[in-house]
């Protein structure tokens, strides 16, 4: 198991560190820092292209070389970015055309990072270039074990940008797409407002305009730009596969912040390595839920240097970020805390985004492992050192074991991106809220949950949610049909087959292909206000522990042989079905027709944990989050304290506590924030140990 730190050795030269006779002589004192916490890897060098290319072909990856050798002679292994990132300043200067125009037609200038237009081929042979240079001064470096390609592909905003390089690629990718002018203008639905066009260069891209763009233009965009920082990130990947063979390459993402495709983007990397904002974002469902997207990005093919099975975490921060309103610290404990959720939940590296806070540029109030002042607090030092003995303890159970789910939530981006496009039927409907409130209610149960794109095989999983696929490509309601028919358990929602992949709404009613499947079919639907509720009334099966309300949305129902589990109370459509189960082959469909608040979809996992006999990993009091890592033989049980007081937690059968060796039983107050990692192991002689 690797754990590491991301390092910025340019950024301790003398005068901000070392001394005039020995300048680098702050990287000697750090690594010796870096070696008493316990860390074996390093990242570096992903925003250093100004530095390693000073002027136009004059390279110098000396300094890059002389980090690697000290780092070496420590026995840390090294990441390496590769620089492309930040573009220099002589770069931009002399070619302005790289610099990316905004939707208003505006440059964004030089001078910070990701200033560049994606589909410049004069950025493509400069990025080439560099990469070919760095991979061939420094592939052969005994202590690289991967590269980072770029990093925050898509930040700052920048997934898109409309220069006239990007014109021209994005009437190729058309020309491509359709082949013909006309089947483009009759699929996309060019006639509404006689926007029909005669050539490919007539086509716009949607800029700044009076009224919403076509929506399957828009959405043909962001594929398009999606498919430009893909292809961009595979010209790097081939170039370094070609000269590095043996290094396997990711990229670091952020939890589907940037407008991508994050599972094409996993197909052409290597391995996944994350972001985590555990500092502030401290609410343990939003943040798993993150972390069990990202790790769900590959499921196959996936080569890490050390050859584990899971993914990296390249930026878990080691502190307070510097880009909120208020950047409060981070209290002792929760970055412990955090950083076991990430490993528990398959995390196979840790590397904390910063070693040191710098003495300047932007993130200089940035949190980081160490302060300004070596001297000052070593507060979160400290905790990292006990991590990193932790780690190192944990590392021999932990190699080769994996999550495994028996429940998938589906999601595409194609989807995202047209929920979030205008004229929606409520646009207070939010795709990820409401991913978030099932995902939440399976997290509190601690049931282990993977997320799939719906073409994705299903078969493996006893239940399959499928939030709002208000976008239903060509094959998905067939694979969908075939879960169901084999047996699967699959829970539709509101909101689903409204339109097809070229954003064309089906005339065969709604949810499209999927009617026979439910046993119903939506005959209109009702957009509520927030503020403004239905309720709904239960019958027979469905357990309630509160009264439920329909919020939003409310689907209006017509039954087609499915079994109705609740109605709404009131309005026009009161009686009407809102929530239905209808046997399909083998298998079940549940149609909820309306959202709820929280309460509702608690019911809805324990009624659903029982029909589909789902056990949960571990009872614990609430609070506490369960998860579990496997391997044939082993399980890995994972107990997290997410409150600021201690939880009482009893033990059945003993179990054996990793980090203490320790032997539990009866009852144990597990302290505020704190951790344990147990085992059934035969070895320890506790098989089938409950709590
Ligand atoms: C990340 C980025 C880092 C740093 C960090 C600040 O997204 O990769 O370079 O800027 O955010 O939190």
């Amino acid at each position: 198991m690797y754990f590491g730190v991301d390092y910025h050795p340019e950024q301790w030269v003398f005068p901000y560190g070392g001394t005039a006779e020995n300048p680098e002589a702050a990287w000697e004192s750090d690594v010796e820092l870096m070696v008493k916490a316990g860390i074996n890897v390093v990242r570096i060098g992903e925003f250093s292209w100004g530095l390693c290319e000073p002027e136009d072909g004059q390279f110098d990856f000396s300094w890059l070389e002389r980090v690697m050798d000290l780092l070496g002679r420590a026995g840390i292994q090294v990441v390496l970015g590769t620089p492309t990132a930040a573009t220099p300043i002589w770069l931009t200067k002399k070619h302005p055309e790289i610099l990316p125009l905004d939707e208003q037609g505006r440059v964004k200038h030089e001078g910070t990072r990701r200033a560049v237009c994606l589909n410049s081929d004069v950025f493509w042979n400069y990025s080439r270039r560099i990469v070919e240079n760095m991979a061939k001064a420094l592939g052969k470096h005994p202590q690289l074990i991967a590269w980072q390609i770029d990093n925050g592909l898509g930040g700052n905003f920048t997934e898109a940008s409309f220069n006239e390089d990007t014109r021209l690629d994005w009437h190729a990718w058309l020309e491509a797409k359709y082949e013909t002018v006309a089947r483009m203008n009759k699929r996309m639905g060019l006639r509404h407002w006689g926007q029909v066009v005669t050539s490919w260069n007539q086509m716009p891209m949607p800029m700044h305009a009076p009224a919403a763009h076509n929506p399957a233009l828009v959405l043909d965009w962001c594929r398009f730009c999606s498919d430009t920082i893909v292809q961009f990130t595979k010209m790097q990947a081939d170039l370094l596969h070609e000269l590095t063979p043996n290094c396997p390459v990711t990229t670091n993402l952020r939890p589907l912040l940037h407008r991508f495709d994050h599972f094409d983007l996993a197909e052409v990397i290597d391995f996944v390595s994350i972001e985590s904002t555990a500092s502030i974002k401290a609410k343990s469902s939003e943040l798993a839920c993150e972390i069990d997207m990202l790790r769900s990005l590959k499921k196959s093919g996936i080569r890490t240097p050390d050859g584990d099975t899971g993914f990296w975490v390249m930026e878990q921060k080691a502190g307070n970020v510097n880009w909120q309103d208020v950047n409060s610290i981070v209290r002792p404990g929760v970055l412990r805390m955090f950083t076991y959720q990430l490993v528990s939940r398959g995390a196979t590296a840790i590397l904390f985004f910063r070693w040191r806070q710098p003495r300047f540029g932007t993130e200089k109030f940035h949190g980081a492992i160490l302060p300004h002042h070596l001297e000052g607090s070593s507060r979160i030092y400290q905790e990292i050192c006990q991590i990193g003995e932790e780690l190192k303890l944990l590392a021999p159970a932990l190699e080769g074991t994996k999550v495994v789910a028996e429940v998938c939530i589906l999601y595409s981006h194609e989807n995202d991106w047209t929920l979030q496009q205008p004229n929606q039927p409520n646009k207070f409907f939010n795709l990820r809220e409401h991913i978030q409130l099932i995902y939440t209610a399976l997290h509190n149960r601690n049931i282990p949950v993977d997320f799939a794109r719906p073409s994705e095989d299903l078969s493996k999983y006893k239940i399959v949610i499928a939030p709002s696929l208000h976008l239903l490509a060509a094959g998905e309601a067939d694979r969908l049909k075939l879960y169901v028919q084999n047996g699967g358990t699959l829970v539709g929602t509101f909101n689903t087959g409204l339109i097809n992949q070229h954003s064309i709404a089906p005339d065969t009613g709604y949810p499209s292909d999927l009617t026979d499947l439910f046993g119903l079919e939506v005959l209109e639907f009702d957009a509520l206000p927030p503020g403004e509720e239905n309720h709904l009334a239960f019958k027979g099966v469905f357990p309630t522990s509160h009264m439920h309300p329909a919020k939003l949305w409310c689907d209006l129902i017509e039954p087609k042989g499915c079994q109705i589990l609740a109605t709404y109370v009131k309005d026009f459509y009161s009686g009407r079905p809102a929530l239905t189960m209808n046997t399909f082959g083998l298998g079940k469909a549940v149609y909820i027709g309306t959202q709820s608040h929280q309460y509702f979809y608690h019911d809805l996992v324990s009624w659903l944990r029982q029909m589909c006999i789902l056990h949960p990993l571990l009872k614990v009091p609430e609070n506490v989050e369960v998860s579990m890592r496997e391997k044939e033989g082993t399980r890995v049980y994972f107990l997290l304290n997410h409150q600021n007081s201690p939880v009482r937690i009893q033990f059945y059968k003993p179990m054996h506590d990793y980090l203490t060796s320790n032997t539990f039983s009866g009852n144990y107050d597990l302290p505020p924030h704190g951790v344990l990692v147990l085992d059934d192991h035969p070895e320890n002689k506790i098989p089938g140990a409950e709590v």
